[in-house]
């Protein structure tokens, strides 16, 4: 694929997430859970702690700004809007595809978030389909040096490249490389789908590779099968991709799948999460780190106010769930056994 095409891939993509409705058929499956209420939780409110430790770096909460934007002129502001919102909050955020970079690399000035967000945790991204494409473990080394990343993200979307007429389909032979880019690598190594969630299999296929950590990006959220039909002109292709509209592995599921198969890797929940009510859930059933995409991109493209006050949104509605749960710290809450309904 050229440089254009590229871009204008980038750019459909943003403007269809901001434009259509894309968000999948199906739930996240946190609705099915819910928490005992505790109507002595013997604490104050104000004393909860949302703080913790992620690759040694302290999180005001367990909340992170998903991989979003990429390295087109038209879009880079809002990846330094996400970057100064990430380090007033104290949280972590992803960027989106560095690909861009590795082909024009002027363009890396547009990921150079370190000038606005020098202390937050800060992930790299590539598609793990570019390991197949000749992009060799020092490249991606260079990548996370030049924006100085405390990890890089390797993002899994067979299906969205395959409903793509231009996608990458050959995703043979990745495992292998993926343990080879674990072993070279400087930083930790997280690997996250896009939004279809990671099964039992994929769990399993990963434990042992040394990957530090798996986002889920379960379904219930933002729908690529939809996105990528907004891109299509082909009325054939249109109904190919209009039936995977409601494909993938809840969130929730796809949360114990990886914490049951995948010992000892870290557990990333992302997918369709709204709320703090369901970053404490997804906490509960055993992720580490929760990512918000859809939700940020939205409040984000209309305003940094808006973005603002989605992530304060969300911060608040954690602490006031953990208070009403008998929770006085993100440890205590993931010892907790929700319920299901
Ligand atoms: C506008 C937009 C752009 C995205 N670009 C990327 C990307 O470049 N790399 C990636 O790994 N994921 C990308 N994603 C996927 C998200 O990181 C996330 O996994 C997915 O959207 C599910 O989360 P959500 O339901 O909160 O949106 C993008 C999502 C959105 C909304």
């Amino acid at each position: 694929m050229d440089k254009k095409q590229i871009h204008k891939r980038k750019d459909d993509h943003m403007r269809i997430n901001a434009e259509e409705n894309v968000q999948s058929t199906i739930s996240s499956g946190l609705e099915h859970f819910y928490f005992d209420h505790q109507t002595l939780p013997e604490l104050d409110l104000v004393q909860i702690d949302t703080t913790m430790t992620i690759f040694k770096k302290k999180q005001n909460a367990p909340i992170f700004i998903s991989s979003m934007v990429g390295g087109t002129k038209e879009t880079s502001e809002l990846n330094f809007l996400f970057a100064r919102t990430a380090q007033a909050f104290g949280i972590g955020m992803g960027i989106g595809s560095l690909r861009i970079g590795l082909q024009e690399p002027q363009r890396m000035r547009y990921f150079a978030l370190r000038s606005v967000a020098p202390d937050i945790l800060l992930m790299a991204n590539i598609g793990a389909i570019q390991l197949n494409n000749a992009v060799s473990p020092d490249d991606c080394q260079k990548l996370v040096e030049q924006i100085g990343a405390d990890g890089l993200v390797l993002h899994l979307n067979p299906l969205q490249e395959a409903l793509q007429p231009e996608g990458d389909t050959n995703f043979s032979g990745l495992l292998q490389k993926i343990e080879k880019l674990c072993h070279s690598l400087e930083v930790p190594v997280i690997v996250k789908e896009v939004g279809w969630g990671i099964s039992e299999k994929a769990a399993r296929q990963l434990q042992g590779t040394g990957v530090a950590a798996i986002d889920v990006a379960g379904a219930g959220g933002t729908s690529w099968a939809e996105v990528e039909k907004h891109r299509l002109s082909n009325q054939s292709s249109k109904a190919i991709a209009e039936a995977f509209r409601d494909w993938g592995i809840s969130t929730a599921q796809s949360i114990q799948n990886v914490k049951r198969n995948a010992r000892g890797i870290q557990v990333f929940a992302s997918g369709g999460l709204n709320n703090g009510v369901d970053v404490a859930k997804c906490l509960a059933l055993g992720a580490d780190y929760c990512g918000f995409a859809g939700k940020f991109f939205r409040a984000a493209i209309h305003s940094e106010e808006l973005l603002q006050e989605a992530v304060q949104e969300v911060i608040q509605g954690l602490k006031i769930c953990m208070f009403a749960a008998g929770a006085a710290d993100i440890d205590a809450l993931q010892k907790i056994t929700l319920r299901q309904r």
